[in-house]
């Protein structure tokens, strides 16, 4: 086993065809075993479900390298169990908990030396998807899927890492009331990818999303939740039906309640109340806490108190929490990481 020969300090956020992939197809009703192969190409009817109607669905975690040289992953039970929910919504089959941690492990495993080193800022992004595969024209679901993992080295989400960025707020809504925005479904970042390059030809790193129903309220990124923080330190972060329930987000409030003993509150944030916070964030898998330093929206900015050039102090607690608890120099809630080797 030897490392692969990469710059991990200065990888981005993008595709590096890694060794091995896992896939399992689904027929007749059932799942089969599934098996790790090595060619990244896949060959479907041209009337695939996932084609023609978008029936795909998708999880992300990370594989980190531990002070003392493990490899582990961060509640891959929570990826499993929401995949679930998502695959139920898009009526497609479920893939039992068991199954999914094992299919994570066996691929982190067999990818091993792509998992980059300890201290080099990079990780090994997992990517578990499902598709309905077989031919489909009617409007109906699909009768055979695959469930795939990939893995692929990362490094930040955003240019400039722990660098405020600066975002707008979309023209555009991200999920219905009573849609999908709920869930993981490939078809909520199909529409946003107008919104995102919109705001990239504006200049922006992302897109704020206000509730669809009233415009009134906060819901999140086209991949990230919101995390704000009062000038009296209490983390907020806000609450609606439409928005993805993120394990990093969850994870955060639990580590600011218990851990660091801070106030939190999971409620609605109303967009009229942002300019009272001190500091902002996202948070996600892939964004880990991206601080937000401002935002651009149609009558004016907000300029968050902790400025453009770090990030705020509790966001910064929270971040060397997080990461210290997934890169294990700091003891987590029991169950939280899963040792893969
Ligand atoms: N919101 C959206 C729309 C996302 O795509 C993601 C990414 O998974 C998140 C939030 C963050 O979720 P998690 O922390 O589970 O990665
Ligand atoms: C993740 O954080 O894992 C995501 O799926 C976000 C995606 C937009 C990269």
């Amino acid at each position: 086993m030897a490392k692969k020969d990469i710059d991990w300090s200065n990888l981005g956020f993008g595709y590096m065809k890694t060794d091995y992939r896992y896939v399992s197809e689904f027929k007749d009703g059932k799942w089969d075993d599934g098996k790790l192969i090595d060619d990244d190409m896949i060959v479907m009817s041209e009337c695939a479900c996932v084609l023609q109607y978008a029936q795909t669905c998708f999880e992300g975690l990370k594989a980190y390298t531990t002070e003392d040289g493990k490899i582990v992953c961060f509640r891959p039970d929570l990826n499993a169990e929401r995949m679930a929910d998502t695959a139920k919504r898009l009526e497609m089959p479920v893939i039992p908990t068991d199954k999914f941690i094992d299919a994570v492990v066996q691929t982190v495993k067999a990818n091993a030396d792509w998992v980059p080193p300890y201290g080099s800022g990079a990780t090994l992004y997992i990517r578990p998807y499902m598709f309905g595969k077989n031919p489909v024209i009617g409007v109906k679901p699909a009768d055979e899927y695959e469930f795939r993992v990939f893995t692929t080295p990362v490094g930040p989400y955003f240019k400039g890492g722990a660098k405020p960025i600066t975002i707008t707020v979309s023209d555009f809504d991200r999920a219905a009331p009573r849609g999908t925005g709920n869930i993981k479904a490939g078809l909520n970042y199909a529409m946003s990818l107008h919104p995102i390059m919109e705001a990239h030809r504006n200049g922006f790193a992302e897109n704020m999303y206000l509730d669809p129903a009233t415009r009134t309220k906060v819901e999140e990124t086209g991949g990230a939740n919101f995390l704000f923080v009062t000038k009296d330190g209490t983390v907020v972060t806000p609450k609606s039906d439409s928005i993805l329930p993120s394990i990093t987000r969850r994870s955060l409030m639990t580590v600011a309640e218990e851990v660091l003993g801070m106030k939190v509150e999971h409620r609605e944030v109303l967009f009229s109340e942002l300019g009272d916070f001190a500091e902002c964030g996202l948070c996600g898998t892939a964004a880990v806490i991206s601080p937000v330093g401002k935002i651009v929206h149609k009558d004016g900015e907000i300029c968050f108190p902790s400025g453009m050039e770090e990030m705020g102090p509790t966001i910064k607690k929270l971040y060397d929490t997080l990461t210290g608890i997934q890169m294990g120099r700091i003891e987590g809630p029991a169950g939280w990481v899963k040792e893969i080797m």
